[in-house]
């Protein structure tokens, strides 16, 4: 069984400021076309991240992309689901995802996203933790690192649960 840390990690306010400064950032050196959001982990912080964009011409598309099942620890095996409709060739995509863990997700995300013919694709998440890494890639832009643990809230989830807090939060084993 797991509890919640006493304190967020990160506060809501502390979020919305990296928020900003991420969506600065990435405006200033990416020009794209299309936010590709990975569902459900990511439905908060892409919304967020959105609305700072200057460019009013970007669409939005959410994918659903799960490794997990109810466990702490990824399967390994990605499933990608409502993408049927997702038309992005030509077009430079900027990939959102709540968290960089393994790293498993996201490159197989951006390898499918280049499979459906895009032109580019950057990525961008909100954390990352830098001490699971499997796969040999980074996300083009990073909120926060963390060390290894396991955070919810601000969309992140535990087995469901946890998502709709504002902040963020580490889950402790009980014993
Ligand atoms: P990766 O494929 O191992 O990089 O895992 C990325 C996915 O695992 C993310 O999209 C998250 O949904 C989930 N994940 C990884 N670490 C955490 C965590 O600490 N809390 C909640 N979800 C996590
Ligand atoms: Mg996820």
């Amino acid at each position: 069984m797991y509890k919640m840390s006493l304190m967020p990690l990160y506060t809501a306010e502390a979020i919305q400021e990296m928020v900003q400064i991420l969506s600065e950032k990435i405006a200033r050196n990416y020009k794209f076309d299309v936010v590709v959001g990975l569902l459900t982990g990511s439905f908060v912080f892409a919304s967020d991240l959105c609305r700072h964009f200057p460019n009013k011409k970007i669409k939005v598309h959410f994918i659903k992309a799960s490794s997990y099942g109810d466990a702490t620890e990824s399967s390994g095996k990605l499933n990608i689901s409502l993408a049927d409709d997702l038309d992005i060739t030509g077009k430079k995509v900027l990939l959102v995802d709540d968290i960089l863990d393994t790293g498993l997700t996201l490159q197989e995300m951006v390898k499918f996203l280049q499979e459906k013919g895009a032109a580019e694709v950057r990525s961008c998440v909100l954390l990352e933790k830098r001490a699971r890494r499997k796969a040999n890639i980074k996300a083009d832009f990073v909120g926060f690192s963390i060390e290894d643990g396991f955070v919810v809230g601000y969309g992140l989830d535990c087995a469901g649960e946890y998502r709709t807090m504002p902040d963020i939060w580490t889950l402790e084993n009980e014993n």
